[in-house]
Protein backbone atom coordinates (compact mmCIF):
# COMPACT_ATOMS: atom_id res chain seq x y z
CA UNK A 1 0.00 0.00 0.00
CA UNK A 2 0.98 3.77 -1.07
CA UNK A 3 1.88 5.82 2.05
CA UNK A 4 -1.13 8.74 0.75
CA UNK A 5 -3.11 5.22 0.79
CA UNK A 6 -2.21 4.29 4.29
CA UNK A 7 -2.49 7.84 5.72
CA UNK A 8 -5.97 8.31 4.21
CA UNK A 9 -7.05 5.17 5.53
CA UNK A 10 -5.68 5.69 9.02
CA UNK A 11 -7.62 9.18 8.77
CA UNK A 12 -10.69 7.76 7.35
CA UNK A 13 -10.85 5.34 10.50
CA UNK A 14 -10.66 8.37 12.75
CA UNK A 15 -13.60 9.80 11.07
CA UNK A 16 -15.39 6.81 10.82
CA UNK A 17 -15.10 6.21 14.53
CA UNK A 18 -16.06 9.72 15.18
CA UNK A 19 -12.86 10.68 16.65
CA UNK A 20 -13.09 13.90 14.50
CA UNK A 21 -16.89 14.78 13.80
CA UNK A 22 -18.40 15.87 11.17
CA UNK A 23 -17.42 20.03 10.38
CA UNK A 24 -14.00 19.67 12.05
CA UNK A 25 -11.40 21.37 10.09
CA UNK A 26 -8.62 19.01 9.55
CA UNK A 27 -4.62 19.44 10.51
CA UNK A 28 -3.04 21.73 8.02
CA UNK A 29 -1.15 20.32 5.31
CA UNK A 30 2.04 21.56 7.33
CA UNK A 31 1.08 19.71 10.31
CA UNK A 32 0.80 16.91 9.15
CA UNK A 33 3.94 16.66 6.91
CA UNK A 34 6.07 17.02 10.82
CA UNK A 35 3.24 14.52 12.28
CA UNK A 36 3.69 11.41 9.86
CA UNK A 37 7.16 12.47 8.80
CA UNK A 38 5.75 12.24 4.76
CA UNK A 39 6.33 14.98 2.30
CA UNK A 40 3.24 17.41 1.38
CA UNK A 41 2.58 15.50 -2.02
CA UNK A 42 1.51 12.55 0.33
CA UNK A 43 -0.98 14.42 2.23
CA UNK A 44 -2.21 16.13 -0.85
CA UNK A 45 -3.42 12.61 -2.42
CA UNK A 46 -4.87 11.69 0.86
CA UNK A 47 -6.44 14.26 1.33
CA UNK A 48 -7.84 13.99 -2.41
CA UNK A 49 -8.33 10.25 -1.47
CA UNK A 50 -10.61 11.11 1.47
CA UNK A 51 -12.52 13.63 -0.97
CA UNK A 52 -13.28 10.99 -3.23
CA UNK A 53 -14.68 8.67 -0.47
CA UNK A 54 -16.88 11.30 0.31
CA UNK A 55 -15.51 12.11 3.85
CA UNK A 56 -14.03 15.59 3.84
CA UNK A 57 -14.91 18.31 1.74
CA UNK A 58 -12.41 21.14 0.80
CA UNK A 59 -13.53 24.86 1.41
CA UNK A 60 -11.62 27.46 -0.63
CA UNK A 61 -8.81 29.75 1.21
CA UNK A 62 -10.04 27.55 4.45
CA UNK A 63 -8.61 24.03 3.97
CA UNK A 64 -10.00 20.62 4.66
CA UNK A 65 -13.18 19.89 6.65
CA UNK A 66 -15.09 16.33 7.85
CA UNK A 67 -18.24 16.28 5.01
CA UNK A 68 -21.97 15.95 6.10
CA UNK A 69 -22.66 12.35 5.88
CA UNK A 70 -18.82 11.16 6.66
CA UNK A 71 -20.58 9.11 9.80
CA UNK A 72 -23.14 7.14 8.01
CA UNK A 73 -21.95 3.61 7.05
CA UNK A 74 -20.55 3.48 3.28
CA UNK A 75 -23.50 1.70 0.85
CA UNK A 76 -22.79 -1.48 1.01
CA UNK A 77 -22.82 -3.82 -2.07
CA UNK A 78 -26.23 -5.10 -2.71
CA UNK A 79 -26.30 -8.65 -1.78
CA UNK A 80 -27.07 -11.37 -4.48
CA UNK A 81 -30.41 -12.50 -4.29
CA UNK A 82 -31.09 -16.01 -2.85
CA UNK A 83 -32.05 -18.44 -5.87
CA UNK A 84 -35.40 -18.89 -6.28
CA UNK A 85 -37.70 -21.12 -4.33
CA UNK A 86 -40.65 -23.22 -6.41
CA UNK A 87 -43.29 -21.05 -6.29
CA UNK A 88 -46.18 -20.25 -9.05
CA UNK A 89 -45.53 -17.69 -11.67
CA UNK A 90 -47.00 -15.71 -13.88
CA UNK A 91 -45.28 -15.03 -17.23
CA UNK A 92 -43.78 -11.46 -16.25
CA UNK A 93 -42.47 -12.16 -13.12
CA UNK A 94 -41.04 -15.12 -15.07
CA UNK A 95 -39.00 -13.36 -17.54
CA UNK A 96 -37.95 -11.06 -14.63
CA UNK A 97 -37.04 -14.38 -12.83
CA UNK A 98 -34.84 -15.76 -15.57
CA UNK A 99 -33.53 -11.88 -15.81
CA UNK A 100 -32.47 -11.85 -12.58
CA UNK A 101 -30.55 -15.40 -12.56
CA UNK A 102 -28.83 -14.36 -15.79
CA UNK A 103 -27.29 -11.97 -13.71
CA UNK A 104 -25.93 -13.86 -11.18
CA UNK A 105 -22.34 -15.07 -12.01
CA UNK A 106 -22.37 -18.25 -9.98
CA UNK A 107 -25.21 -19.78 -11.86
CA UNK A 108 -24.67 -21.27 -15.45
CA UNK A 109 -26.11 -19.18 -18.00
CA UNK A 110 -27.73 -21.76 -20.40
CA UNK A 111 -31.21 -19.29 -20.07
CA UNK A 112 -29.13 -15.83 -20.88
CA UNK A 113 -29.84 -13.81 -23.86
CA UNK A 114 -26.36 -13.15 -24.60
CA UNK A 115 -23.33 -14.74 -25.91
CA UNK A 116 -20.09 -14.22 -23.27
CA UNK A 117 -18.93 -11.43 -22.86
CA UNK A 118 -15.33 -13.18 -22.98
CA UNK A 119 -15.73 -12.83 -26.99
CA UNK A 120 -16.14 -9.46 -27.60
CA UNK A 121 -13.04 -7.48 -28.34
CA UNK A 122 -13.34 -5.14 -25.54
CA UNK A 123 -10.15 -3.63 -25.44
CA UNK A 124 -10.35 -2.62 -28.74
CA UNK A 125 -13.33 -0.67 -28.20
CA UNK A 126 -12.63 0.77 -25.35
CA UNK A 127 -8.97 2.23 -27.85
CA UNK A 128 -11.90 3.57 -29.92
CA UNK A 129 -14.30 4.93 -27.57
CA UNK A 130 -11.33 7.09 -26.00
CA UNK A 131 -9.58 7.83 -29.26
CA UNK A 132 -13.27 9.53 -30.32
CA UNK A 133 -14.40 11.31 -26.69
CA UNK A 134 -10.98 12.83 -27.45
CA UNK A 135 -11.61 14.13 -30.48
CA UNK A 136 -15.54 14.59 -30.07
CA UNK A 137 -16.69 18.24 -30.67
CA UNK A 138 -18.64 19.97 -28.62
CA UNK A 139 -21.13 20.76 -30.67
CA UNK A 140 -21.59 17.23 -31.24
CA UNK A 141 -24.42 17.10 -28.52
CA UNK A 142 -26.80 18.69 -30.58
CA UNK A 143 -25.49 17.64 -33.83
CA UNK A 144 -25.44 14.06 -33.15
CA UNK A 145 -29.00 14.01 -31.60
CA UNK A 146 -31.60 12.13 -33.54
CA UNK A 147 -31.22 10.50 -36.73
CA UNK A 148 -28.10 10.21 -34.52
CA UNK A 149 -23.86 10.40 -35.91
CA UNK A 150 -23.34 11.03 -39.24
CA UNK A 151 -20.13 8.75 -39.50
CA UNK A 152 -21.63 6.45 -37.44
CA UNK A 153 -25.08 6.33 -39.95
CA UNK A 154 -22.39 6.29 -43.44
CA UNK A 155 -20.65 2.97 -41.89
CA UNK A 156 -23.93 1.05 -40.88
CA UNK A 157 -25.27 1.81 -44.57
CA UNK A 158 -22.36 0.51 -45.90
CA UNK A 159 -22.87 -2.37 -43.92
CA UNK A 160 -26.27 -2.75 -45.79
CA UNK A 161 -24.46 -2.52 -49.42
CA UNK A 162 -22.94 -5.23 -48.38
CA UNK A 163 -26.11 -7.39 -48.04
CA UNK A 164 -27.03 -5.89 -51.61
CA UNK A 165 -29.81 -3.05 -49.64
CA UNK A 166 -28.87 0.51 -51.38
CA UNK A 167 -29.92 2.27 -47.66
CA UNK A 168 -30.18 5.82 -47.81
CA UNK A 169 -28.33 7.31 -44.67
CA UNK A 170 -31.27 9.61 -44.03
CA UNK A 171 -33.96 6.58 -43.30
CA UNK A 172 -31.24 5.25 -40.47
CA UNK A 173 -32.04 6.17 -36.67
CA UNK A 174 -29.33 5.44 -34.22
CA UNK A 175 -31.11 3.87 -30.97
CA UNK A 176 -30.44 2.45 -27.68
CA UNK A 177 -30.02 -1.03 -28.50
CA UNK A 178 -32.77 -2.79 -31.00
CA UNK A 179 -35.74 -2.83 -28.16
CA UNK A 180 -36.28 0.69 -28.38
CA UNK A 181 -35.91 0.85 -32.29
CA UNK A 182 -38.27 -2.48 -32.66
CA UNK A 183 -40.46 -0.35 -29.82
CA UNK A 184 -40.58 3.19 -31.66
CA UNK A 185 -41.47 1.14 -35.02
CA UNK A 186 -44.83 -0.20 -33.13
CA UNK A 187 -45.52 3.16 -31.61
CA UNK A 188 -45.22 4.78 -34.82
CA UNK A 189 -47.75 2.69 -36.51
CA UNK A 190 -49.85 1.59 -34.11
CA UNK A 191 -52.68 3.19 -31.38
CA UNK A 192 -53.95 1.29 -28.19
CA UNK A 193 -56.06 -1.12 -29.68
CA UNK A 194 -54.50 -2.14 -32.62
CA UNK A 195 -53.98 -5.53 -33.40
CA UNK A 196 -50.70 -6.68 -34.34
CA UNK A 197 -48.97 -9.99 -35.48
CA UNK A 198 -46.35 -11.81 -33.72
CA UNK A 199 -44.79 -14.99 -33.58
CA UNK A 200 -45.53 -18.18 -31.59
CA UNK A 201 -43.11 -18.67 -29.77
CA UNK A 202 -41.25 -14.63 -30.06
CA UNK A 203 -38.97 -13.01 -28.49
CA UNK A 204 -40.50 -12.03 -24.87
CA UNK A 205 -39.83 -8.83 -24.80
CA UNK A 206 -42.63 -8.72 -27.92
CA UNK A 207 -44.97 -9.58 -26.00
CA UNK A 208 -43.85 -7.52 -23.17
CA UNK A 209 -44.13 -4.38 -25.79
CA UNK A 210 -47.41 -5.00 -27.21
CA UNK A 211 -48.50 -5.50 -23.67
CA UNK A 212 -47.42 -2.31 -22.20
CA UNK A 213 -48.51 -0.52 -25.75
CA UNK A 214 -52.21 -2.01 -25.31
CA UNK A 215 -51.84 -3.94 -28.36
CA UNK A 216 -53.90 -6.83 -29.21
CA UNK A 217 -51.75 -9.80 -30.84
CA UNK A 218 -52.57 -12.22 -33.38
CA UNK A 219 -49.73 -15.13 -32.93
CA UNK A 220 -48.49 -16.72 -36.39
CA UNK A 221 -47.31 -20.18 -35.44
CA UNK A 222 -43.09 -20.51 -36.44
CA UNK A 223 -42.17 -23.88 -36.86
CA UNK A 224 -38.54 -24.69 -35.46
CA UNK A 225 -37.81 -25.71 -39.11
CA UNK A 226 -39.62 -24.68 -41.54
CA UNK A 227 -40.41 -20.69 -39.59
CA UNK A 228 -43.38 -18.59 -40.05
CA UNK A 229 -46.39 -20.00 -41.67
CA UNK A 230 -47.43 -17.81 -43.81
CA UNK A 231 -50.64 -19.60 -44.87
CA UNK A 232 -51.92 -18.32 -41.76
CA UNK A 233 -50.48 -15.21 -41.68
CA UNK A 234 -52.44 -14.87 -45.20
CA UNK A 235 -55.81 -15.64 -42.95
CA UNK A 236 -54.76 -13.24 -40.05
CA UNK A 237 -54.36 -10.63 -42.75
CA UNK A 238 -58.01 -11.38 -44.15
CA UNK A 239 -59.40 -11.97 -40.87
CA UNK A 240 -58.20 -9.05 -38.67
CA UNK A 241 -57.35 -5.36 -39.36
CA UNK A 242 -53.73 -6.13 -38.69
CA UNK A 243 -51.42 -2.69 -38.58
CA UNK A 244 -48.19 -3.84 -38.35
CA UNK A 245 -45.66 -7.05 -38.10
CA UNK A 246 -43.12 -8.30 -35.55
CA UNK A 247 -41.30 -11.06 -37.17
CA UNK A 248 -37.55 -12.42 -36.97
CA UNK A 249 -36.25 -13.69 -40.53
CA UNK A 250 -32.94 -14.19 -39.49
CA UNK A 251 -31.92 -17.09 -36.39
CA UNK A 252 -35.15 -16.65 -34.64
CA UNK A 253 -35.53 -15.97 -30.68
CA UNK A 254 -36.50 -18.88 -29.62
CA UNK A 255 -36.24 -21.48 -32.01
CA UNK A 256 -33.17 -20.36 -34.29
CA UNK A 257 -35.03 -21.20 -37.55
CA UNK A 258 -33.96 -18.55 -40.83
CA UNK A 259 -36.87 -17.90 -43.46
CA UNK A 260 -35.74 -18.93 -46.76
CA UNK A 261 -35.06 -16.72 -49.51
CA UNK A 262 -38.64 -17.72 -50.88
CA UNK A 263 -40.19 -17.02 -47.90
CA UNK A 264 -38.84 -14.18 -47.21
CA UNK A 265 -40.04 -12.18 -50.36
CA UNK A 266 -43.21 -14.15 -50.50
CA UNK A 267 -43.52 -11.88 -47.08
CA UNK A 268 -42.54 -8.71 -47.86
CA UNK A 269 -44.94 -8.98 -51.37
CA UNK A 270 -47.71 -10.44 -48.82
CA UNK A 271 -47.62 -7.35 -46.44
CA UNK A 272 -47.23 -4.98 -49.45
CA UNK A 273 -50.06 -6.55 -50.92
CA UNK A 274 -51.81 -5.23 -47.40
CA UNK A 275 -50.26 -2.35 -47.28
CA UNK A 276 -49.22 -3.69 -43.45
CA UNK A 277 -45.77 -2.90 -42.09
CA UNK A 278 -42.80 -5.58 -41.56
CA UNK A 279 -41.64 -4.55 -38.34
CA UNK A 280 -38.54 -6.77 -39.03
CA UNK A 281 -36.35 -7.97 -35.83
CA UNK A 282 -32.64 -9.10 -36.72
CA UNK A 283 -30.19 -8.83 -34.18
CA UNK A 284 -28.77 -11.97 -35.06
CA UNK A 285 -28.05 -11.70 -38.37
CA UNK A 286 -24.58 -11.34 -38.53
CA UNK A 287 -24.15 -14.42 -36.64
CA UNK A 288 -24.55 -16.86 -39.31
CA UNK A 289 -22.76 -20.00 -39.93
CA UNK A 290 -22.65 -20.49 -43.75
CA UNK A 291 -20.70 -18.17 -45.86
CA UNK A 292 -22.97 -15.30 -46.58
CA UNK A 293 -25.07 -13.56 -44.31
CA UNK A 294 -28.28 -14.32 -44.97
CA UNK A 295 -30.25 -11.32 -46.25
CA UNK A 296 -33.25 -9.64 -44.02
CA UNK A 297 -36.68 -9.12 -45.77
CA UNK A 298 -35.97 -5.24 -46.17
CA UNK A 299 -33.58 -6.90 -49.07
CA UNK A 300 -37.33 -7.28 -50.71
CA UNK A 301 -38.63 -4.03 -49.86
CA UNK A 302 -39.32 -1.58 -52.88
CA UNK A 303 -42.32 0.16 -50.89
CA UNK A 304 -40.42 1.39 -47.89
CA UNK A 305 -42.98 -0.71 -45.63
CA UNK A 306 -40.34 -2.91 -43.71
CA UNK A 307 -39.04 -1.14 -40.66
CA UNK A 308 -35.24 -3.22 -40.10
CA UNK A 309 -33.94 -3.21 -36.16
CA UNK A 310 -30.91 -4.75 -35.43
CA UNK A 311 -27.59 -3.79 -32.69
CA UNK A 312 -24.76 -4.43 -31.93
CA UNK A 313 -25.73 -5.74 -28.55
CA UNK A 314 -25.19 -9.24 -29.99
CA UNK A 315 -22.14 -9.06 -32.06
CA UNK A 316 -19.91 -6.99 -30.54
CA UNK A 317 -20.97 -4.53 -27.51
CA UNK A 318 -23.76 -5.40 -25.47
CA UNK A 319 -23.08 -2.92 -22.80
CA UNK A 320 -22.97 -0.09 -24.88
CA UNK A 321 -26.72 -0.19 -26.09
CA UNK A 322 -25.91 0.81 -29.58
CA UNK A 323 -28.88 -0.38 -32.12
CA UNK A 324 -30.81 1.02 -34.92
CA UNK A 325 -33.50 0.74 -37.54
CA UNK A 326 -33.26 1.32 -41.24
CA UNK A 327 -37.22 3.01 -40.87
CA UNK A 328 -37.63 3.13 -44.89
CA UNK A 329 -41.09 5.65 -45.01
CA UNK A 330 -41.26 5.51 -41.72
CA UNK A 331 -38.01 7.36 -40.81
CA UNK A 332 -39.33 11.10 -39.95
CA UNK A 333 -41.99 9.50 -37.60
CA UNK A 334 -39.09 7.60 -35.87
CA UNK A 335 -37.00 9.96 -35.83
CA UNK A 336 -39.73 12.35 -33.92
CA UNK A 337 -40.39 9.45 -31.65
CA UNK A 338 -37.23 9.09 -30.53
CA UNK A 339 -37.03 12.46 -29.76
CA UNK A 340 -39.69 12.49 -27.65
CA UNK A 341 -38.94 9.21 -25.56
CA UNK A 342 -34.89 9.22 -24.91
CA UNK A 343 -33.57 12.86 -26.37
CA UNK A 344 -30.96 10.83 -27.84
CA UNK A 345 -28.41 7.95 -28.02
CA UNK A 346 -25.01 8.40 -25.61
CA UNK A 347 -23.42 10.92 -27.73
CA UNK A 348 -19.89 9.30 -27.05
CA UNK A 349 -20.87 5.82 -27.46
CA UNK A 350 -21.61 6.56 -31.05
CA UNK A 351 -18.59 8.73 -32.06
CA UNK A 352 -16.49 5.66 -30.13
CA UNK A 353 -18.69 2.79 -32.00
CA UNK A 354 -18.34 4.74 -35.59
CA UNK A 355 -14.34 4.86 -35.22
CA UNK A 356 -14.78 1.08 -34.29
CA UNK A 357 -16.92 0.32 -37.42
CA UNK A 358 -14.07 2.42 -38.98
CA UNK A 359 -11.22 1.33 -37.58
CA UNK A 360 -11.55 -1.63 -35.39
CA UNK A 361 -11.54 -4.61 -37.73
CA UNK A 362 -15.36 -5.52 -36.87
CA UNK A 363 -15.13 -8.36 -39.79
CA UNK A 364 -12.18 -9.77 -38.60
CA UNK A 365 -13.89 -9.60 -35.01
CA UNK A 366 -17.36 -11.31 -36.73
CA UNK A 367 -15.52 -14.08 -38.34
CA UNK A 368 -13.62 -15.70 -35.11
CA UNK A 369 -17.00 -15.11 -33.04
CA UNK A 370 -19.39 -17.19 -35.56
CA UNK A 371 -16.06 -19.61 -35.58
CA UNK A 372 -16.46 -19.71 -31.88
CA UNK A 373 -20.41 -19.98 -31.60
CA UNK A 374 -19.57 -22.49 -34.29
CA UNK A 375 -17.84 -24.96 -32.61
CA UNK A 376 -19.73 -24.11 -29.39
CA UNK A 377 -22.82 -25.42 -30.91
CA UNK A 378 -21.01 -28.56 -31.84
CA UNK A 379 -20.13 -29.02 -27.99
CA UNK A 380 -23.57 -28.44 -27.05
CA UNK A 381 -25.06 -31.04 -29.16
CA UNK A 382 -22.66 -33.28 -27.87
CA UNK A 383 -23.54 -32.77 -24.40
CA UNK A 384 -26.79 -33.35 -25.34
CA UNK A 385 -26.45 -36.68 -26.96
CA UNK A 386 -24.10 -37.63 -23.98
CA UNK A 387 -26.40 -36.24 -21.22
CA UNK A 388 -30.40 -35.70 -21.90
CA UNK A 389 -32.63 -38.26 -23.04
CA UNK A 390 -32.76 -39.29 -26.62
CA UNK A 391 -36.78 -38.15 -26.98
CA UNK A 392 -35.70 -34.36 -27.00
CA UNK A 393 -36.15 -32.75 -30.46
CA UNK A 394 -34.64 -29.88 -31.89
CA UNK A 395 -33.63 -27.99 -35.42
CA UNK A 396 -29.79 -27.06 -35.42
CA UNK A 397 -29.96 -23.81 -36.11
CA UNK A 398 -27.66 -21.89 -38.70
CA UNK A 399 -26.28 -18.95 -36.95
CA UNK A 400 -27.29 -16.91 -33.21
CA UNK A 401 -26.52 -19.26 -30.22
CA UNK A 402 -29.91 -20.74 -29.13
CA UNK A 403 -31.00 -24.26 -29.22
CA UNK A 404 -34.68 -24.42 -28.33
CA UNK A 405 -35.71 -28.38 -26.91
CA UNK A 406 -38.43 -30.21 -27.26
CA UNK A 407 -38.90 -32.00 -24.07
CA UNK A 408 -40.55 -34.90 -23.69
CA UNK A 409 -44.18 -34.37 -23.19
CA UNK A 410 -44.64 -34.98 -19.92
CA UNK A 411 -42.21 -32.49 -18.93
CA UNK A 412 -42.87 -29.38 -17.18
CA UNK A 413 -40.78 -26.95 -18.25
CA UNK A 414 -41.22 -23.60 -15.34
CA UNK A 415 -40.38 -27.01 -12.93
CA UNK A 416 -37.73 -27.79 -14.75
CA UNK A 417 -36.54 -23.90 -14.79
CA UNK A 418 -37.46 -23.74 -10.93
CA UNK A 419 -35.39 -26.78 -9.92
CA UNK A 420 -32.21 -26.30 -12.59
CA UNK A 421 -32.02 -22.43 -10.98
CA UNK A 422 -32.03 -24.42 -7.23
CA UNK A 423 -29.19 -26.67 -8.87
CA UNK A 424 -27.66 -23.18 -9.91
CA UNK A 425 -28.34 -23.47 -13.59
CA UNK A 426 -30.93 -20.71 -15.86
CA UNK A 427 -33.02 -22.23 -18.78
CA UNK A 428 -35.65 -20.26 -20.29
CA UNK A 429 -38.77 -21.96 -20.34
CA UNK A 430 -41.27 -21.71 -22.88
CA UNK A 431 -43.81 -20.44 -21.29
CA UNK A 432 -42.19 -17.48 -21.35
CA UNK A 433 -42.00 -16.87 -25.08
CA UNK A 434 -45.89 -16.89 -26.00
CA UNK A 435 -48.93 -15.02 -25.15
CA UNK A 436 -51.08 -17.84 -24.20
CA UNK A 437 -47.56 -19.46 -21.97
CA UNK A 438 -47.89 -22.36 -24.71
CA UNK A 439 -44.91 -24.76 -25.30
CA UNK A 440 -44.40 -26.05 -21.66
CA UNK A 441 -41.96 -28.87 -22.57
CA UNK A 442 -39.78 -26.65 -23.98
CA UNK A 443 -36.50 -24.94 -23.53
CA UNK A 444 -34.66 -22.44 -24.70
CA UNK A 445 -30.72 -22.74 -24.45
CA UNK A 446 -27.72 -20.27 -24.77
CA UNK A 447 -24.89 -22.20 -26.37
CA UNK A 448 -23.15 -18.54 -26.32
CA UNK A 449 -20.09 -19.11 -23.97
CA UNK A 450 -16.89 -20.96 -24.09
CA UNK A 451 -17.43 -24.69 -23.11
CA UNK A 452 -16.27 -25.47 -19.31
CA UNK A 453 -16.20 -28.48 -17.09
CA UNK A 454 -19.22 -26.26 -15.49
CA UNK A 455 -21.41 -26.47 -18.71
CA UNK A 456 -21.02 -29.95 -19.27
CA UNK A 457 -21.78 -30.73 -15.37
CA UNK A 458 -24.84 -28.59 -15.63
CA UNK A 459 -25.88 -30.35 -18.98
CA UNK A 460 -25.15 -33.53 -16.56
CA UNK A 461 -27.47 -32.11 -13.97
CA UNK A 462 -30.21 -31.21 -16.49
CA UNK A 463 -30.32 -34.82 -17.43
CA UNK A 464 -30.54 -35.83 -14.52
CA UNK A 465 -33.63 -33.49 -13.56
CA UNK A 466 -35.06 -35.10 -16.96
CA UNK A 467 -34.73 -38.46 -15.73
CA UNK A 468 -36.06 -38.11 -11.98
CA UNK A 469 -39.54 -39.35 -11.36
CA UNK A 470 -41.87 -35.72 -11.40
C1 LIG B 1 -34.79 -11.23 -30.64
C2 LIG B 1 -34.27 -10.05 -29.92
N1 LIG B 1 -34.59 -8.82 -30.33
C3 LIG B 1 -34.14 -7.73 -29.70
C4 LIG B 1 -33.34 -7.83 -28.59
C5 LIG B 1 -32.89 -6.60 -27.90
O1 LIG B 1 -31.69 -6.17 -28.44
P1 LIG B 1 -30.86 -4.97 -27.75
O2 LIG B 1 -30.13 -5.57 -26.59
O3 LIG B 1 -29.97 -4.47 -28.83
O4 LIG B 1 -31.86 -3.95 -27.32
C6 LIG B 1 -32.98 -9.10 -28.11
C7 LIG B 1 -32.16 -9.23 -26.91
O5 LIG B 1 -32.18 -10.22 -26.22
C8 LIG B 1 -33.44 -10.22 -28.81
O6 LIG B 1 -33.12 -11.46 -28.41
Amino acid sequence: MKRYQALADTMAAEIRAGRLPVGTRLPSVRHLTTQYGVGQSTVFRAYYLLEEWGLIRARERSGYYVAPGAGLPAPAGTPPSPLAEPAPIDVSSLVFSVLDAVKRPDVVPLGSAFPSPKLFPLARLSKSLAHATRMLDPWSTVVDMPPGNEPLRRQLALRYIGMGIAQPVEELIVTNGAMEALTLCLMAVTRPGDVVAIESPCFYAALQAVEHLGLRAVEIPVDPREGLDLDVLAEALDKHPVRACWFMTNFQNPTGVTLSIDKKRALVELLAKHEVPLIEDDVYGELHFAQDRPPPAKAFDTKGLVMHCASLSKTLAPGYRLGWVAAGRFADAIRRLKLMTSISTSIPIQAGIADYLQHGGFDKHLRKLRGALLAQRGAMETAIARWLPAEIAFARPDGGYFLWLELPGHVDAMQLHRQALARGINVTPGPIFSARHAFGNCVRINFGHPWSTQTESAMKTLGELLRAPS
